[in-house]
């Protein structure tokens, strides 16, 4: 079965073609400032200006035409309700003209169910640590459900503001772990930070305040800085994903999102599930980050359970709650 699936909940447009669980062409086109500041709008013009090109890159990728196609794929929600438009514009046209079935897929469990497809893990719990979100999923008694997340900004918006502090650049998240990895190989003696877990949520809004007045005191090099914010916060994210795994009683964490591009927070993961006898996974960055592979992904899982949609029924859900989401497995 070929399977197209588009991606445009946030800055991302993206488009997939699978062939059952075999990714043939991940094309995308992510809007970009250098600020990182988004206008929904604007961000909207972007995706119907490369709309077109991201699909023809990915046929031609994939070597298929478009009348091969069998199922299409749509991100649902959650996300901006311009950048949605559109890519839920672009499916029901496709379904419309090659007559074939939609699915809608919700994003945040694209990331749990692509970490399953491509790692070993079979039950995980998915700690999803990106820009926007900050969330701790698993499934469990027959949904999936959202165990923790953040009360504030996502971990990844709280990077890019602190990295803006420092004049880092955005995103600002590699500059980091580059500084902080520096920091570690100098021995740099960890400060002590605001620590906010609460239960299995988190926040960083306090903390990026405190930040934001140390850097104007000048008395801490970057490099201590970025390596004393990593350590902390990760720590907060691995204590809330493993709070989750022994609620659950799984053994197994999947990583999401592009905060879980950093190697730092995958060793910290990795430390953590062996030492509670489990295994910590995370799938190659392209799928780390938003990509339009795991939302075909989720539209074959939608599919064999028979929930396709007509044209007619393909509406965007941008306030989605991943609870909200009816599935089986
Ligand atoms: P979503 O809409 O799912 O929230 P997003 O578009 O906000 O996603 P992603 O593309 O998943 O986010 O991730 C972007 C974030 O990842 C940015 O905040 C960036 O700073 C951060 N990031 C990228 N690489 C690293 C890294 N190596 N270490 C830490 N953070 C990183
Ligand atoms: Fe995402």
């Amino acid at each position: 079965m070929i399977i197209l699936g588009i991606e445009s909940t946030a800055h991302t447009y993206g488009v997939a073609i699978l062939k059952d669980q075999e990714v043939l062409a991940n094309e995308k086109r992510s809007f970009t400032t250098p600020t990182g500041g988004m206008v929904p709008a604007k961000v909207a013009d972007h995706h119907v200006e490369h709309c077109d090109h991201v699909l023809r890159a990915a046929l031609n990728k994939a070597g298929i035409t478009p009348a091969q196609i069998d199922l299409i794929a749509y991100a649902r929600g959650p996300g901006l309700g311009h950048t949605l438009r559109v890519g839920a514009a672009m499916a029901k046209s496709l379904a419309l003209l090659l007559k074939k079935p939609l699915a809608g897929v919700n994003h945040c469990v694209a990331h749990l169910e692509i970490g399953r497809l491509l790692t070993p893990a079979k039950d995980p719990v998915l700690l999803y640590a990106s820009g926007a979100n900050t969330q701790v999923i698993a499934y469990e008694a027959g949904r999936y459900r959202v165990f923790g997340e953040t009360l504030d900004i996502g971990v990844g918006n709280f990077l890019d503001g602190f990295g803006r502090a420092l004049s880092l650049g955005f995103p600002a998240g590699p500059a980091i772990e580059r500084l902080a990895k520096k920091g570690a190989e100098q021995g740099a003696e960890l400060l002590r930070l605001p620590y906010s877990v609460k239960g299995m949520d988190v926040s960083f809004g306090g903390l990026l305040t405190k930040l934001k007045a140390m850097i104007r005191s000048e008395k801490h090099p970057p490099e201590q800085l970025c390596f004393s914010v990593q350590e902390t916060v990760f720590a907060m994210l691995v204590e809330v994903a493993e709070r989750a795994m022994a609620h659950c009683g799984k053994q197994e964490l999947v990583l999401g999102g592009g905060v879980a591009c950093n190697q730092r927070l995958q060793e910290m993961c990795r430390v953590m599930a062996e030492e509670r006898g489990g295994k910590s996974y995370a799938p190659p960055n392209e799928y780390l980050v938003d990509n339009a592979a795991m939302i075909a992904w989720n539209g074959l899982l939608l599919h064999e359970q028979g929930m396709t949609l007509t044209p007619e029924e393909a509406d965007i859900r941008p306030y989605e709650r991943t609870d909200d989401v009816d599935a089986e497995r």
